[in-house]
């Protein structure tokens, strides 16, 4: 018998500095409608002058491991999954056990093993289930797998995505017989082309990004990975779909990778209007929309013609806004995600970290809901830029209450600073230096001296 893996629990680390979105509405003359229902955001994580992503990273892991009476030798692997690395050939998880062993002793995790990962902000999913494969294949003498994911989000000051920006890290552990979520296997499904939507070259700051490209990706990727997962688990017999049915019906939860809330939102109706499109509730959707809906020019053309036939898109728009409004849609959203996006909204994007930071956000709230979470089924849409997709799902576990019972997300970000739109521009600009933290370090990793050998910039605080 295979053995039963997946994730058995989580811990989290956001910076404690954050820029409020009506201060930086007003400085940039947008209507705060806008990013509070139209991007889906109302406060963003700002990381401080002494804080990195391997910072981060470490901080989150410490936290992971000491609520679970962790210690090194119970862990076979420490990976990272980035997309704001420090070094091109020395990898973060190297920075992070450096740190950690300031904790655990020299040499603590010698015997482990791991690697940084880069895909944009997919690669934390394939770490994940990759290091679930390597205790599935019991290769783990035992032990269990920790894969952090830690981002920057930090874009071009007075771009359209500087309204998507924020910052932080979400440790997993994976391992045998885990508390939270299995994973359903034999079904991960990925696609992956070369793409230039979002990217970031060697030594620029702020990534390159054609926004309405991107977003048009994300969604037609994730729907091609969707189907693929579809195909396998209807071969593989884990759904079974009768007449009538759609896949989205077996799935009771939905999370998908958040550069900002809406984008979720957006998402969940791509997915349900490719699903749904040929079943007979279609008729019925149609009817409370009242219109049809529209078709490109050439079905078959690529993103950038769709996105020239600029009839289309207009319709098009004009019908997704239109099926976001019908109960059909609202009833899959309100039980299905709404409870994964309520910490996109207070902390921005993570790039790697967004999709897990959302599977926390939907245990917790959906806990806080009373609703019994045991035997339902979480269907994951996890994008990373340039571009590759992963859809997977797995099922909370029996004794998912005694993890999720504990979470509180306010309590887990802690009290955080708001910054002035004058001090969040300082940051910006990098004008102040790590000596110079707008906040003093609270027993949390953080830089406390420069050059030489890097690894030993961060000390405990
Ligand atoms: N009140 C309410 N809503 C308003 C409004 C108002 N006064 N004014 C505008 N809006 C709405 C718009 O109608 C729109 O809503 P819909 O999506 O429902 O149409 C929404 O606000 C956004 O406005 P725009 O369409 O004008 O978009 P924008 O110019 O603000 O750009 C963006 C949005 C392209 C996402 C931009 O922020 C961006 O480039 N971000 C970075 C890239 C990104 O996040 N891409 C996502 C996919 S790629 C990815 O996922 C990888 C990753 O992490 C980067």
């Amino acid at each position: 018998v295979m053995p039963v893996v997946g994730i058995d629990d989580l811990a989290i680390y956001v910076p404690k500095l954050y820029l409020d979105y009506k201060d930086f509405a007003e400085a940039r003359g947008i209507d705060p409608q806008k990013l509070e229902y139209g991007i889906g955001i109302k406060k963003m994580a700002i990381a401080d002058t002494n804080q990195d992503s391997a910072c981060m990273a470490a901080n989150a892991c410490l936290k992971l491991m000491q609520k679970n009476h962790l210690h090194p030798e119970d862990i076979g692997r420490v990976y990272v999954a980035t997309e704001s690395s420090l070094d091109e050939s020395k990898a973060m998880n190297s920075f992070v056990i450096g740190m950690l062993e300031q904790i655990y002793g020299e040499g603590s995790f010698e015997h482990a093993g791991g690697i940084e990962c880069k895909f944009a902000c997919v690669s934390g999913s394939y770490a994940l289930y990759d290091n679930a494969n390597w205790i599935r294949a019991e290769e783990n003498n035992g032990k269990a797998a920790i894969v952090i994911v830690s981002d920057i989000a930090k874009y071009d000051m007075g771009s359209t995505g500087e309204y998507t920006q924020g910052a932080g890290a979400v440790a997993l552990l994976i391992r045998e017989n885990p508390r939270l979520m299995a994973y359903d296997p034999k079904v991960p499904s990925t696609t992956i082309k070369n793409e230039y939507d979002f990217y970031r070259p060697f030594g620029k700051e702020t990534p390159l990004v054609n926004g309405s490209y991107s977003n048009l990706l994300y969604l037609i990727s994730v729907r091609k990975a969707f189907d693929l997962y579809k195909e396998k688990a209807i071969k593989t017999g884990l759904i079974k779909l009768k007449d009538g049915e759609s896949i989205t019906d077996h799935i009771d939860y939905f999370a998908v990778h958040l550069p900002y809330r809406k984008m979720g939102e957006k998402a969940l109706a791509y997915l349900l209007r490719h699903e749904w499109r040929h079943l007979p509730r279609w008729k019925h959707v149609i009817k409370e929309i009242g219109m049809q809906e529209p078709q490109p020019k050439d079905p078959r053309g690529t993103i950038e013609s769709i996105l020239a036939d600029t009839e289309f898109m207009k319709a098009d728009e004009q019908f997704r806004r239109a099926f976001m409004q019908t109960s059909f849609y609202n009833e899959v959203y309100e039980k299905k995600m709404a409870s994964s996006l309520e910490a996109s909204a207070i902390i921005g994007n993570l790039y790697t970290a967004s999709m897990y930071m959302g599977l926390r956000s939907l245990l917790e709230f959906e806990f806080k809901k009373g609703i019994d979470l045991e035997g339902k089924r979480i269907g994951f849409g996890s994008y990373g830029s340039g571009s590759s997709a992963m859809v997977f799902s797995g099922i909370i576990q029996p004794q998912y209450k005694e993890v999720v019972s504990k979470m509180n997300l306010d309590e887990d970000i802690g009290p955080r600073q708001k910054l002035s739109m004058e001090e969040y521009e300082r940051l910006h600009r990098n004008e102040r230096t790590f000596k110079d933290s707008v906040i003093r370090a609270h027993k949390e990793f953080v830089l406390v001296r420069l050059g030489g050998n890097t690894a030993d910039k961060a000390g405990f605080r």
